[in-house]
């Protein structure tokens, strides 16, 4: 629909009686009402309301049931397919209001369907703004949903004519996609560097960008945060100089952890801080008896070597992002394997190495090693009673296999080696 005002108009049909009659019963279908399902419903419910209606509603429906691992009140919201698809979580989105707390007034740039907006707007009066007439309104309706609407000032303008008179901090999330296409790697609209410019007229921002942010791309200074929920890496944001309390942040959701490089080379952990020597001292040796996976955030943050500083491990590779340590530690910020069995990588012997050890399923992580995993896979042909992770990398600058099981897994106490 290329008209704005055409889209919210049509919009506002679902808030009429007939509209919300509409929602209310799809809502009650739930998830049970698949996509055969809802061809036919939609003929029948075509002969009861209006097509552009029974249209716009059953594509909320399908978007609503989308956004439950999004959102709480999914069930309520509304969304377009390209606002869901670069809305903030809600447990992104909380996490990040954080840094927001004691600000009066917050502008949230780029508002898109409220994914921040909501929970920027618990306890702060939030300026939205946002050029799509349709996003700014269901920016309202969603902030309603969440009880918050009564702290929230919108504005549908472009955001370089916004007047920041009175706000005391910034957070903007650029699109990274127009309605129709997706932009290239690295652009958004607005730019990242006009982003960056928003510091000189508020000291305090925040930008939300694509988890394939170069760290380069945050001026010195600033700080550059990495977020994860669970191993899932969702995305970064740079923090000007007045919003920043590290230069670089991992931080993994849902447990709330984070490892960030304080400006003065302090690593802090959480709400605890450990002093380090310095990420020098960070050893190259063979493989030990316990391999870490960082966290994707610790990987993209370049916080592998604090991260070895924290548990006590060191490097099998100068290059390579694995960590290892003879004692098992738990961390947050890496998952732990325990390595059955490590040689340097042979492909031909591999088959039956695995069948001594019992193993009958694996899943593989390549790192820093050249291979076709599924041809791999086919030629393995496993048959045992465990599973294992078979990693292919390199030690030391030689390609190494490591054949190793979860640390929980049961029957794992006494590896053969
Ligand atoms: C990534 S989405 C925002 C998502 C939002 N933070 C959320 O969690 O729901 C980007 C939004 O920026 C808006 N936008 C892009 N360029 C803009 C501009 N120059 N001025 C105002 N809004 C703009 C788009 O209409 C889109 O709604």
């Amino acid at each position: 629909m290329a008209d704005p005002r055409e889209a919210v108009a049509r919009f506002e049909a679902l808030f009429s009686p007939q509209g919300q009659e509409l929602l209310g019963w799809l809502s009650q279908q739930g998830a049970a009402l698949g996509i055969d399902a809802e061809l036919r419903a939609g003929a029948e419910l075509r002969a009861r309301y209006p097509a552009d209606l029974v249209v716009d509603a059953l594509a909320q429906h399908e978007l609503r049931l989308r956004a439950q691992p999004k959102f709480g009140r999914a069930g309520d919201m509304f969304f377009t397919r390209a606002g869901l698809e670069q809305a903030s979580s809600e447990l992104v989105a909380r996490h990040r209001a954080h840094r927001y707390a004691d600000a009066a007034r917050v502008a949230d740039l780029c508002c898109g369907i409220g994914g921040d907006a909501i929970s920027l707007a618990r306890g702060h009066r939030v300026l939205a703004v946002d050029r799509d007439a349709l996003h700014m309104r269901m920016a309202r309706a969603n902030a309603e949903v969440y009880g918050v609407a009564g702290n929230l000032d919108e504005a549908e303008a472009d955001v370089r004519d916004v007047d920041l008179t009175g706000v005391q901090a910034v957070f903007i999330d650029p699109a990274r996609r127009t309605p129709r296409r997706r932009l290239r790697a690295g652009d958004s609209e607005p730019p990242l560097g006009w982003c960056l410019g928003l510091a000189e007229r508020v000291d305090r921002v925040g930008i939300k960008a694509a988890p394939g942010l170069p760290r380069e791309a945050a001026p010195q200074g600033w700080e550059l945060e990495f977020v994860a929920v669970g191993r899932d890496l969702k995305e970064a944001v740079v923090w000007s100089p007045a919003q920043a309390t590290a230069s670089r942040r991992a931080t993994i959701l849902p447990e709330g952890y984070t490892l960030a490089r304080a400006q003065d080379g302090r690593v802090k952990v959480a709400a605890a801080e450990v002093r380090t020597a310095g990420v020098g001292a960070v050893q190259v040796r063979p493989p030990g008896e316990f391999l870490f996976d960082p966290n994707p955030a610790v990987t993209r943050a370049g916080l592998v070597q604090e991260l070895a500083l924290m548990i006590g491990a060191w490097q099998i590779d100068e290059q390579i992002a694995f960590l290892c340590t003879d004692v098992v530690t738990h961390t947050p910020f890496a998952r732990v394997l325990r390595v059955i069995d490590s040689a340097p990588w042979d492909q031909k012997r591999l088959p039956a190495r695995l069948r001594a050890l019992d193993i009958g399923a694996v899943d593989i992580r390549r790192r820093g090693l050249a291979g076709d995993v599924d041809q791999l896979h086919r030629q393995l042909r496993l048959s045992g009673s465990r599973r294992a992770t078979l990693v292919m990398t390199r030690v030391s600058d030689r390609p190494w296999g490591l054949v190793c099981l979860d640390i929980d897994q049961p029957g794992d106490a006494a590896p053969p080696r």
